[in-house]
């Protein structure tokens, strides 16, 4: 960018840039969160408590992890709300109306895909990340060490239809939003191409489904075979 540029343009693609590496660090958090809710899974009841135990165990280390997860998800939240609140005011608003495709459909929704996943998440910590504990009775043994009973309490969690109706929502949110902001992103940090740009749209839409059919996957054989 020449030093020339417009501040306002200049400030304008800084946030951009912010908003999609902050938003890719959570499509990697995504990415591991379901492979460790997988655990949910295994054969070995205590393996996804020992998972959280082991995590647990990294003191400060898990600290600084979960402070920059949530610094990610403030950032990205509050830039892209503002962006979308610029937009409005100064009335960038679609010219026509061309046929609605699902790629098309991602991109329109983000203003609301957004406000519906910080609804989700909000609901989601509360229930699990700071629900009932080892106080509450929550707590199994695992290698002799008393720990949260994560597993019991994801599965007592997902008994109620109404939680497994959140999650179905929570999900198409996070599907929509995906689909476009990945490639979006990608495209930001500059890695549009004249040979790529057509796929990166299809690549993105490809990883949010294999996100989100994951963990419906995941959330329908926990139902299932409670
Ligand atoms: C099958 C679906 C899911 C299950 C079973 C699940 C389970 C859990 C559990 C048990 C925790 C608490 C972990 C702890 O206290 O150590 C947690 C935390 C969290 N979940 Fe999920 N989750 C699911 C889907 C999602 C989705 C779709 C998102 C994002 C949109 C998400 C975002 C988070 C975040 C940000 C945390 C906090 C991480 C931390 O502070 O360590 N989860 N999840």
């Amino acid at each position: 960018m020449s030093s020339f540029s417009p501040p306002l343009i200049r400030t304008t693609l800084a946030r951009k840039a912010v908003v999609a590496v902050s938003g890719l660090v959570l499509v990697a958090f995504l990415v591991f969160h379901l492979l460790g809710n997988g655990l949910l899974l295994s054969a070995d009841p205590q393996a996804y408590n020992r998972l959280a135990h082991d995590l647990e165990a990294w003191g400060w280390g898990f600290r600084l992890l979960e402070g920059l997860l949530a610094a990610a998800f403030l950032v990205h939240a509050g830039l892209a709300l503002e962006t979308v609140w610029r937009n409005r005011t100064l009335g960038g608003r679609y010219a026509g109306r061309p046929a609605l495709t699902l790629k098309r459909l991602a991109g329109r929704s983000m203003a609301w895909t957004g406000p519906m996943l910080l609804a989700f998440l909000g609901w989601h910590l509360a229930s699990l990340r700071f629900g009932p504990g080892i106080a509450q009775g929550y707590s199994v043994l695992v290698d002799g060490d008393r720990v949260r009973d994560l597993s019991r309490l994801v599965a007592e969690t997902l008994q109620r239809p109404a939680v497994v109706g959140g999650y179905g929502l929570g999900l198409v949110a996070v599907g929509l939003h995906l689909g476009h902001g990945i490639s979006s992103g990608l495209q930001t940090l500059g890695l549009g191409h004249p040979a790529w740009t057509p796929r990166l749209g299809q690549w993105s839409l490809g990883l949010a489904g294999l996100l989100v059919g994951g963990y419906g996957l995941l959330v329908a054989a926990l139902v299932l075979g409670a």
